[in-house]
């Protein structure tokens, strides 16, 4: 397939989007880089701090208004990368409306703007998490042909708007590749989520709040692994299939926590178990053999040299911390954890 040199991302503003534009910088030299988003509480455009203006350009604009896409879009793509979404499960739980709205209506707007600007490819950033949870068994895992079965309104939405591609393909012909991975981590990580959430307390001596009984199982990868996990999809992924994208490492949240309070000199008396997520998926575990087969794809990372950079980007970026635990992100804390 001929390279891939006009991108079109979206959310490339937050946590995987921001790594996925730098990483594509990088990867493709000559590649120029349009980088839509809204500009959300997770969005921050510190995260794009030092990119050379030349290739990339960032707009701000929302993914469900069609004119702003179109008029972002008006030089076409080679690709459109999808990003943008209400990404957060918790939040999902106090509220599902901007989910709808953002990973379903969004989507088609991006898909129908693709097809108009006859974008060449269209790649849709899902979730393990449309799959839903798996038995605590080690025989089980992901593949590409489970079943959906989406437990929480952001993985109803996000199975969505998968359907949403996998239509627009099967009606209209467009190029769509879908990849769906497990949890992220890595620098720049919204501090919602539990592993920067866990650092960003631990270093200030606050308690690091686990949900029920902490035996829920998660498959954590590095974002970069994620990403170049993206590019290789969008380069080489056959038209209109679904791939897995997995580093084979499962582990237990209390087994995270106690990680990285060990890594940080803290002690485990900071762990404070609290009531459960309504819902909780117990095991997310990912068999990436087809990305491995087709694409070569392998992680570069391993759990212990990822967490080990991640933790050095937290400490070396305490006022990134500090401006993201600021304002809305305090009442968002409160309504969820109380007074942990
Ligand atoms: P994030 O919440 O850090 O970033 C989302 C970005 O989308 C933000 O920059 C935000 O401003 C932007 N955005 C939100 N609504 C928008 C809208 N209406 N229009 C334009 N931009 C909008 O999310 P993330 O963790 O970086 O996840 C990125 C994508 O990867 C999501 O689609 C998510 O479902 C998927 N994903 C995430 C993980 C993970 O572990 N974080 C794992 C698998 C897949
Ligand atoms: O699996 C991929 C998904 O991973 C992505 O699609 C989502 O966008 C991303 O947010 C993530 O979803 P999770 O719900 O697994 O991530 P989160 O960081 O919210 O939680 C990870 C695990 O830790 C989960 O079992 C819930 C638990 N947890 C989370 C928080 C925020 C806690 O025990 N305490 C917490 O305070």
């Amino acid at each position: 397939m001929r390279e891939m040199k006009k991108l079109f991302v979206t959310g490339g503003a937050g946590f995987i989007g921001s790594a996925f534009v730098r990483l594509a910088l990088e990867e493709i030299p000559d590649c120029q880089i349009i980088n839509f988003d809204a500009l959300t509480y997770a969005g921050n455009l510190d995260n794009l701090e030092g990119l050379d203006e030349r290739r990339h350009r960032f707009v701000r604009g929302d993914i469900c208004d069609d004119d702003a896409v179109l008029a972002a879009l008006e030089e076409g793509a080679d690709a459109v990368v999808n990003f943008a979404a209400e990404s957060h499960v918790d939040r999902s739980i106090h509220s599902a409306g901007d989910f709808i709205r953002t990973n379903v209506l969004g989507t088609q707007v991006l898909l129908d703007a693709a097809r108009e600007r006859k974008v060449r490819r269209f790649v849709q950033v899902s979730t393990d998490e449309v799959m839903g949870s798996l038995p605590e068994r080690d025989d089980a895992f992901f593949t590409e042909e489970s079943p959906f079965e989406p437990n929480s309104p952001y993985s109803a939405s996000k199975a969505a708007a998968e359907h949403l591609c996998r239509a627009a393909r099967h009606t209209h012909g467009l190029d769509t590749v879908v990849t769906r991975c497990g949890n992220n981590y890595g620098p720049r990580q919204f501090p919602e989520k539990f592993l920067p959430l866990m650092l960003s307390n631990a270093m200030c001596d606050e308690p690091v709040p686990v949900y029920g009984d902490g035996r829920n199982v998660r498959d954590w990868i590095h974002v970069e692994d994620h990403c170049r996990a993206i590019l290789a999809v969008m380069r080489r992924g056959r038209a209109g299939e679904t791939y897995n994208v997995g580093a084979r490492n499962e582990r237990r949240n209390v087994e995270v926590a106690e990680s990285v309070l060990n890594a940080l000199g803290k002690p485990p008396s900071l762990i404070k178990f609290v009531k459960d997520r309504p819902g909780h998926d117990r095991r997310y575990a990912i068999n990436p053999a087809k990305i491995e087969r087709e694409l070569g794809w392998r992680p570069l990372e391993t759990w212990e040299s990822g967490l080990e950079k991640t933790i050095r980007w937290y400490k070396e970026n305490a006022e990134w911390v500090a401006r993201a635990r600021n304002g809305a992100y305090r009442e968002y804390y409160a309504k969820q954890y109380g007074t942990t």
